[in-house]
């Protein structure tokens, strides 16, 4: 049993993608395996911590002693996190949420012979959910978020910490073949004010363990 550095901690964690209905049979969403959420979830909980897992469609078995809430869309999302982050120490934003969404949700299928050619779909923001948890003002856990970058990724991922209010930020650079999305392995590079340390590339299950003793060390310095 590793370090029980997260002992007495809530933990609330988002992972995978999001999904967003075009109609009643398509969506638009991403490549998110999951799999770099679902390895800090299982990590935060053998050390100790009571983790919530927000997770959105993905293919993975829930780890042990996690409890998991399944969501799909991006509003989905944010209220189940919302919700967990009212009782938790600490906020890991691991998911890939689909940034835009369908302006409209035609509630029967988009069809092309509808004289449908180009500009079918119009597209609205979605809300910031790690941003909208960090600019709290009550009810505020210690803030996790991830940048996965394929330029500039120290640089984007410091913008990132500053404008989303976030206490800490996990670089990943996605056009490394070591890491990304579908990978069992990553590397990364763990940034707050007080500096950045890269750590050594690991499959993702081990660097979850890492990441969980970095994370602890900074939120909870006392121990
Ligand atoms: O997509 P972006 O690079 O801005 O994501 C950076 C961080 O913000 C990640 O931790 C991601 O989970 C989070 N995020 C979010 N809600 C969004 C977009 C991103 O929580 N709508």
């Amino acid at each position: 049993q590793p370090p029980q550095v997260l002992a007495g901690k809530k933990v609330a964690i988002t992972a995978g993608p999001t999904r967003e209905a075009l109609d009643p049979v398509r969506y638009l969403s991403n490549h998110s395996s999951g799999k770099m959420g679902f390895a800090i979830a299982a990590a935060a909980a053998r050390a100790g911590a009571e983790v919530t897992l927000i997770a959105g469609p993905v293919r993975l078995d829930t780890p042990a002693g996690v409890k998991r809430v399944d969501v799909v869309s991006t509003d989905e999302m944010l209220s189940a996190a919302e919700q967990a982050a009212d009782e938790s120490d600490l906020f890991i934003a691991a998911a890939a949420v689909v940034d835009f969404r369908p302006a409209i949700v035609a509630d029967q299928k988009i069809k092309k012979e509808d004289g449908n050619d180009s500009d079918v779909l119009r597209l609205v923001k979605n809300p910031d959910i790690v941003a909208t948890i960090a600019g709290r003002k009550d009810k505020r856990p210690f803030v996790v978020g991830f940048a996965a970058e394929t330029e500039k990724v120290i640089e984007h991922a410091k913008g990132k910490l500053a404008r989303k209010n976030l206490d800490m930020i996990v670089a990943n650079d996605v056009s490394d073949p070591e890491g990304g999305f579908n990978s069992d392995r990553n590397q990364v590079t763990v940034i707050d004010q007080q500096g950045e340390r890269t750590l050594p590339a690991a499959l993702k299950t081990e660097l979850a363990t890492e990441l969980v003793r970095q994370i602890a060390e900074r939120a909870f310095p006392a121990g």
